[in-house]
């Protein structure tokens, strides 16, 4: 590229990350925890203090010693603790940088911008659904956590491909019931996750938030409308800068094209136009 492009583009992002309060800031590959071949949990941790993290927020993780990985990749926070001063990130591996980020030696230095991105609705008192499938169940347990703090009652219905492809249930049952659908039947109910028995008979719940591929949630999308209840979706749009300044992440919306790194991840699902 241009040198003079590029340096444009480096203090425009620059320029947005001073002005929104972001930060760039290097941690310590801390730990792996493999979850199969193909997912793991990334801990990262620092000596110093950890911006405030809201769910649904993400960070860009630079990839290290990869020269032909030149952009950040997108991460949701998975959970964060203030006091050991630790981020964990849960990654599915798919590509160069996904899997380069799994593959680093322990302590070596990674350097993220974060917080990045809005944040989900926090409900009081209310009785809700979270409907997760591939990497979009990473940013609820911070979701779960700050909705039972504020009286919810949380289901979880988590849809993939085989019971291989289910992850951190463990974790979600801290917070609440888990439901599983897999499309080869072998754990919870057969099939897609949005023919779950859950949406039959008496759907009872006040609000549902969801994330995973994008057939996933318009289907859930859907659903909600026909019950009448709203919904929170998180996009997973493809992404370069992640903080507003190269625009090749927008969605239409009802208010126009938007861009999900920044007006989002998380948008009401009635405001998307997909
Ligand atoms: C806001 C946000 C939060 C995310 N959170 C997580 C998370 O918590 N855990 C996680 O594992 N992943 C998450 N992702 C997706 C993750 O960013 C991509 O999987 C990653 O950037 C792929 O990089 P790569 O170099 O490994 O793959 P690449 O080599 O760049 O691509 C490999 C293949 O994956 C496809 N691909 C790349 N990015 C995406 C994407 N965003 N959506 C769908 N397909 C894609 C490419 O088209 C290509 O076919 C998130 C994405 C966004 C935008
Ligand atoms: S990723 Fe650059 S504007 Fe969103």
């Amino acid at each position: 590229m241009n040198l003079k492009i590029n340096l444009k583009i480096n203090l425009k992002i620059n320029q947005k990350i001073r002005n929104k309060m972001k930060r760039i800031q290097d941690f310590k590959v801390k730990n792996y925890r493999w979850l199969n071949d193909d997912n793991y949990i990334l801990t990262l941790s620092t000596n110093s203090n950890i911006e405030k993290i809201e769910p649904g927020n993400f960070a860009e993780l630079k990839v290290p010693d990869s020269p032909d990985v030149f952009l950040r990749r997108p991460i949701s926070v998975l959970d964060v603790d203030y006091h050991t001063k630790t981020l964990d990130f849960y990654i599915k591996a798919i590509g160069k940088g996904t899997r380069k980020l799994g593959s680093l030696d322990i302590d070596s230095d990674l350097n993220i911008v974060y917080p990045l991105g809005n944040s989900f609705k926090i409900l009081n008192n209310k009785k809700v659904l979270i409907v997760g499938g591939g990497s979009g169940i990473a940013p609820f347990i911070l979701l779960a956590s700050e909705l039972i703090k504020k009286g919810c009652e949380v289901t979880f219905l988590i849809g993939a491909r085989t019971k291989n492809d289910v992850f951190l249930t463990d974790e979600f049952s801290k917070f609440g019931n888990v439901l599983v659908t897999t499309e080869d039947g072998s754990m919870g109910e057969k099939g897609l996750v949005t023919r779950h028995s859950v949406f039959k008979g008496n759907f009872d719940f006040d609000f549902i938030y969801t994330c995973g591929p994008d057939p996933m949630m318009k289907a859930v999308a859907q659903i909600a409308d026909e019950k009448n209840v709203s919904c929170e979706a998180s996009l997973e749009n493809m992404m370069a800068c992640g903080i507003g300044a190269c625009l090749c992440c927008v969605t239409p919306t009802v208010r126009g094209n938007e861009c999900v790194c920044t007006e989002g991840p998380v948008f009401n699902s009635k405001d998307l136009k997909w």
